[in-house]
Order: structure tokens, then sequence, then C-alpha cells
């Protein structure tokens, strides 16, 4: 026994079956203490003595491994006797599981990497010595009744199958200097939802309708005999004709495979998840009851800090839509989606979404993991890759994808006032801003490069994905706005901005005679939101103007989208931005709703009014980007606003703008600095406004500023 842990791994290779390590040693002393400390090549779960030594779940969480990997400390005092059994049981994870259909085979096979584990027992006595038991070949392995578990494609276990043949582990090549204490949230198991509906398909399927989509996984209880197997399969809806429907979740296989033991059970899997609303119960050993299954959501433990509510239940169910797509895709990292064969942390879907994140939950520990992931999957060039863990290396970095470097940071540290997190990004931020400068082909613009441009936008060319806002510009538009924060930054860390004000300078003048005007709903909008316009009123009633010509359609994507309705606002068209806001027809955000939208959708148009599906190709039905929307609903329709940029809410603007087509609208923000609460309501030819704060504010109603103490206020206009 020693203090240094080596890392240890299976001696043999065990294909698709999930290893178990173990440790037994017995205690002789009485005990004042036991601390483990553990991490994996893979997701993992412990047990002592039979029983799980926490709840945290998906251990070690997903980080940018090969640089930085997170271990856990467990107290494990309470569950230590005389003769002790740890077990630790370690799955595919993100670590190892290959993304089927996104990967070529040759990264396929450079995902199966050892698995392997590495961890220290320290054992405190009462009198006064301690003991430390490290992972070294004394430890042993061997096959677990996991048969096989995958991120993408799920989990298979044989409830029945007792481990037998245990081996000395062997010693693995894995450096140590990349371990560092946890430093995100732990993921958790953070609510249960019981099962809503059997349904019984035209096709004659048997399915449970959770009646919400979640991520996480399935808990059943059966009465079976050994052998029985059991058969789930997840998918978000149900296809026109009402039966099973899970094509979009592309090459990943998300299924439950479990093989019984004799008698009552209880079981999910442990260590993977599913992004779903209905399963399919392909096999069963009797006839399913509703009762025996529950959902478990499985999240990074945020804490709820926001809230939306107004009298439209359409609206409502759109705010509900937005917490549960961010809880479904907070889940250590911020990803695109939970279900499909991808589920990555895409860069430019954090960024549009970022701010609504850190009003809806308290995000601030949850971004700063991910952002020191950022800083360490920074290419050598200063680029910043599309997807952080970075999965996908072999892609461009993109404006507005690689922006997130900036712009995440930029309102973490807005929200909750920390400027350790400006601190730390800094270098990485400068060197995202001189990435552009150097791989621009014309200078103090982002021309060439490979850009995702507005994804999405529904001005799309004809079998395109991207709207058809030039990539030039949007690319250019972002490295001004990025620029522009550097500046900012860089003046609250006292830094020398000077380069970067004159760099901020001569891109404005570029970009102004570059674009002199603009052609597409994002072209505007961006042009406004950035300050890049040198009219921005005029440019703002341009855009105003566009869209009623339109019929009032949004054709934006993703650059275009999260902006929108705040330009539309602040230039005096909160009329119209309401419009866009309330709409049902497509396209807008309350079509999905009406179409049962439970999260919110990849595509206005998941399903279209016809019942059809968007190709499969493309096509979740949990993906929080457009749920951005709720920051407007914050700032605007409620009014909650920094003042002048003041961080973590210390001076607040409360600048709400009603709209009769609602009869009352509330939003409330628990800040850094206290509470925040504002609602509006029509009441005959008035509006009441009830806000509280729990810091100074300034009120604005009808363009009448009032200086407020903490306290509760009501107004008229
Ligand atoms: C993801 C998006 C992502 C995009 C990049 C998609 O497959 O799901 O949300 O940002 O690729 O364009």
């Amino acid at each position: 026994m020693n203090d240094f842990a080596e890392w240890i791994c299976t001696s043999e290779d065990t294909g698709a079956v999930c290893p178990v390590f173990r440790r037994i040693w017995s205690v002789r002393k009485k005990v004042t203490g036991a601390e483990l400390i553990l991490t994996a090549l893979g997701t993992y779960e412990a047990r002592l003595n039979g029983k799980r030594i926490s709840d945290y779940v998906l251990a070690p969480g997903w980080t940018a491994y090969e640089k930085r990997l997170q271990y856990q400390k467990y107290d494990i005092t309470a569950l230590l006797s005389s003769e002790n059994d740890l077990r630790v049981t370690v799955g595919k994870g993100w670590f190892r599981s290959p993304m089927p259909g996104v990967m070529t085979e040759d990264k396929k096979r450079r995902m199966n990497r050892p698995q392997g584990i590495w961890g220290r027992i320290r054992l405190t006595y009462a009198d006064g010595s301690e003991e430390v038991i490290s992972t070294d070949a004394s430890w042993e392995w061997g096959e677990s009744e996991v048969r096989f578990s995958e991120i993408y494609d799920g989990e298979t276990v044989d409830a029945d199958y007792v481990t037998e043949g245990w081996k000395n582990a062997g010693i693995l090549e894995w450096p140590q200097n990349i371990l560092i204490p946890q430093e995100g949230e732990q993921i958790r198991e953070t609510e249960r939802v019981a099962a809503k509906n059997m349904i019984i398909t035209p096709a004659g399927e048997t399915l449970i309708d959770f009646g919400q989509e979640i991520t996480g996984y399935v808990e059943f209880t059966v009465d079976a005999h050994a052998g029985d197997r059991i058969r789930l399969l997840h998918g978000e809806v149900l296809d026109k004709n009402g039966n099973f429907y899970n094509e979009n979740y592309r090459s990943a296989k998300a299924e439950v495979n479990y093989i019984c033991r004799e008698g009552k059970q209880t079981w999910h899997p442990s260590l993977t998840f599913f992004g779903f609303r209905y399963v399919k119960i392909d096999q069963f050993p009797q006839k399913a009851d509703l009762e025996q299954f529950t959902a478990i959501v499985v999240c990074s433990d945020i804490r709820r800090t926001g809230y939306l509510r107004c009298s439209d239940t359409a609206v409502n169910q759109l705010f509900s839509n937005i917490f549960w797509g961010q809880k479904g895709n907070f889940l250590d990292v911020p990803t695109d989606c939970p279900q499909r064969d991808e589920r990555l942390g895409w860069t430019g879907d954090a960024q549009v979404f970022v701010k609504s994140a850190a009003y809806n939950y308290d995000v601030e520990k949850f971004f700063i993991k991910w952002f020191h992931d950022i800083s360490a999957e920074q290419r050598e060039d200063g680029g910043i890759p599309v997807v952080i863990p970075n999965y996908l290396p072999e892609e461009a970095p993109s404006a507005a994808w690689g922006d997130a470097a900036v712009i995440c940071p930029w309102q973490v540290y807005l929200t909750y006032g920390n400027r350790q997190v400006l601190r730390d990004q800094y270098p990485c931020m400068k060197r995202w801003v001189d990435y552009i400068t150097s791989s621009t082909k014309k200078p103090y613009l982002w021309t060439g490069g490979k850009h995702f441009g507005d994804w999405l936008g529904l001005d799309a060319p004809a079998g395109s994905y991207k709207g058809s806002s030039r990539d030039d510009f949007i690319a250019s538009a972002y490295y001004a706005y990025s620029t522009e924060l550097l500046i900012k930054t860089a003046k609250i860390l006292g830094e020398d901005a000077s380069e970067y004000e004159r760099l901020y300078r001569r891109i404005v003048d570029a970009f102004r005679k570059e674009y002199p005007e603009y052609l597409t709903q994002t072209e505007h909008v961006l042009a406004v939101q950035f300050r890049l316009a040198e009219d921005l009123q005029k440019t703002a009633d341009d855009l105003a103007e566009l869209i009623r010509k339109d019929g009032c359609r949004i054709r934006t994507g993703f650059t275009g989208t999260p902006y929108i309705l705040h330009v539309l606002s602040d230039y005096g068209h909160e009329d119209l931005a309401y419009t866009l806001f309330l709409r049902r027809e497509y396209p807008s955000w309350l079509f999905p709703v009406d179409h049962g939208a439970t999260t919110v959708w990849e595509h206005w148009d998941g399903i279209s009014e016809n019942g059809e599906f968007w190709s499969p190709a493309m096509n979740s039905f949990n993906h929080y980007a457009y749920g951005a929307v709720a920051d407007w609903v914050y700032e605007k329709a409620a009014g909650i606003r920094l003042l002048e940029e003041s961080p973590a809410f210390e001076k607040v603007l409360i600048k709400p703008v009603p709209d009769r087509r609602l009869e009352w609208l509330e939003a409330s923000i628990d800040t850094r600095n206290g509470h925040i609460h504002s609602k509006w309501i029509y009441s005959g030819e008035d509006v009441r406004y009830e806000i509280e704060v729990e810091m100074p504010a300034v009120i604005e109603i009808n363009g009448r500023r009032t200086e407020v103490r903490p306290g509760k206020y009501t107004f008229w206009g």
C-alpha cells in the first residue's frame, strides 16, 4: 500500500462488456473518517459494501479528457464496516463511446481507448494514524453485469450475472497531470416524472408517454423470472399516425436491454442517458402497467433562479419548454440536444442561449468548468473548435460559434459579477480575436473560412441549412462584437486595450464600407444589435418594414433569432416584437407549442401543419437555442435589466413594456444582489405595475424614471 495511486485497467480486453474493479480490505481499528477520491476513463458507478457511495451520477462528468479529467471526493465513513468491498463499474461514457453516424471508422477505432480507474481511499483512525489504499495492481477486476453501455446506443444489463474469476488489475500508463478536482456542478437525478399514459399505437406497439420530454432514463419495477427479457426504445414524438418514431435519433440506438433475475426488482441504467418523452416497450415479461415506470431526470445540479409567467397558456407552455430545454441540455456540458448521435457541446448553441440560461438558473459554476475546457481545447493558432470538448477537430472554427469563447464568459461575468471568470478567460478571448485577425483574407473584416452562417435561417436556399445572410457579413459583425467585448474585459481587468480599440475602430469602418446595405432580416438585426450600422434607427425601421412586408414572418436562424425582438423593442417597434412573439402560425415560437412541444424544437416546423416531419437527418425536438427568446421576456417584456452594464444586478433598471394582447406578465430573477420581481397587469384602460427589488433600482414607466430603494412598489401607467 502506498500513497501514490496508479492508473489501473483490465488485464484483458473485455470487448463490449463493462468491467468492474474491486478492492477488499478489513478494518481492525476504530475509524474516525474515510475519504475516497476517484475517477475513471469512462463513466463510473461506485458501491461500497453494496451501497452507492454518492448520488453523483455519470461521474466523472465530461471534460476535455486529454487535458483535464475531474476526480470526485467522497466521504465514505458511514458506509464502512469491518470487512469492506469497494466496487467500481466503468461504462464507456463520453470517454469511449463512438459517435455512430458522425465519426469516421478510423476515429471510432481510436475511441476504443483503455478503460481504467484511478483513486485513493484514506482512512483516519481514532488513534491518530492514517492508512491509504491507492489503486495499484493489488486491485482486482472482472466482467460486470453491465454487458454493454454507451452514450448513444444505450445499456444492456444481465441482472443475474455474477462476477467470477477476479483477476489482478493491470497498470495503465496514463497521465496523472491531467487530474483536477471536481470543478463543475455535480450531475444528479434531479426529478422523477410519473408515467402519464399507456398507448397502444395503430401499429400495435405499447408505449409509455411521460407527458414531458426529459433527459435521463426510465426506472421500472417488475416481478419476473430469471432470464426474462426487457427491451425499451426511446422516442421524442409520435409520427402522424400515432406510431412510435425515433428515426431522428439517426444512428443512435438509444435502447435499454435488461435480463431479469428471479423475483421483484427495480432497475434503471446508470452509466448512460437518453433524451425522450415516449418509451416503446418492445419486450416485457408481462402485461406492462403504468405504475411500473418512472422517468428520472438527470441534470447538472443547477439552482433555478428565474421565473416567467403570463396570462396566456400557450406562452406559459413555451416558458416551460424553455426551462425543460435547459434541464435537458445542461448535463455537465451545454449540448445542442440530448437524443441523437450528437449531444455535443456546440459552442454556437451555448453562445445563443447563454443569457437566458444565466437568468433561468445559476449556471456560474457550470459554465466556469466549460470555459476552462474552451481554453484547454483552443488550438495553437487561437482558433476555437466548434464543439467543446472537441470531438470534431477536423471542423474549421466558425464565426458565431467560436465567439462563444468571448460572449459566454462576458455574459457570465455580467450576470454574476465574478471578475475571476474574465481574468481566467482573458488570454483565450484575446487569442480568439487575434486568430480572426490573422486568418481573414481582408484586413479588419473576417472573410474566407468555413462558417455555419445564419444556421437554419428560413431564407436558406433550397437544400441548404444556412440562411442567405452572407457568411462574411456575419463573421465580420461578430469580429467587431468580440473585439468590443474584449476591450471592455481588458478595461475591467486593468489591461492595456489600446491596440484593440484601434482594431475595433478599423473593423467598424471597414464593415461600413464593405456593407453599405443589408440584405436579410439577420443582417439588419446584427448591424443594429452590434451597433455597426451608421444609422441604427433607420436600420431598425427598415428591419420592421422588411418583416411587415413579409407578412410578419421571422426568417432568421441561429445568429439573428436571439436578437431580433431586442432590436425591434429597442428602436420603437415593441408592437411588432410582440406580434412575432405571440404569433401562432408557422414560423413562430408558438407553432411548436400548438403542435404539442414540451421542449424547444430545432426547427419551428419540426412537425409541420400536415403532421409531416422535417428530414430525420436534422430534427431534434429538444434544442434549446431558440429558447433564447426568454432573455427578451425578462429584459424587455418584464423589463428587468442591468443598469449601465453594472454586473450582478448591482444597479437595476426596471423598464417593462406591456402589450394588450396579454392581460398580464411577470418575471423574477434571484440575482447575486437579491430578488427582482416585475409584473404588469391590464386593468381597464390602465396598466398596473407591481415591482419588487432587493437592491436600489431605477424604474422607468412611460419614459419617466424614478429612483427607488429596495422595496415593493406599485405604479400606474
Ligand atoms: C447541431 C447544431 C449546431 C450545428 C452547427 C448541428 O448538428 O445540432 O445545433 O450548432 O450542427 O451548425
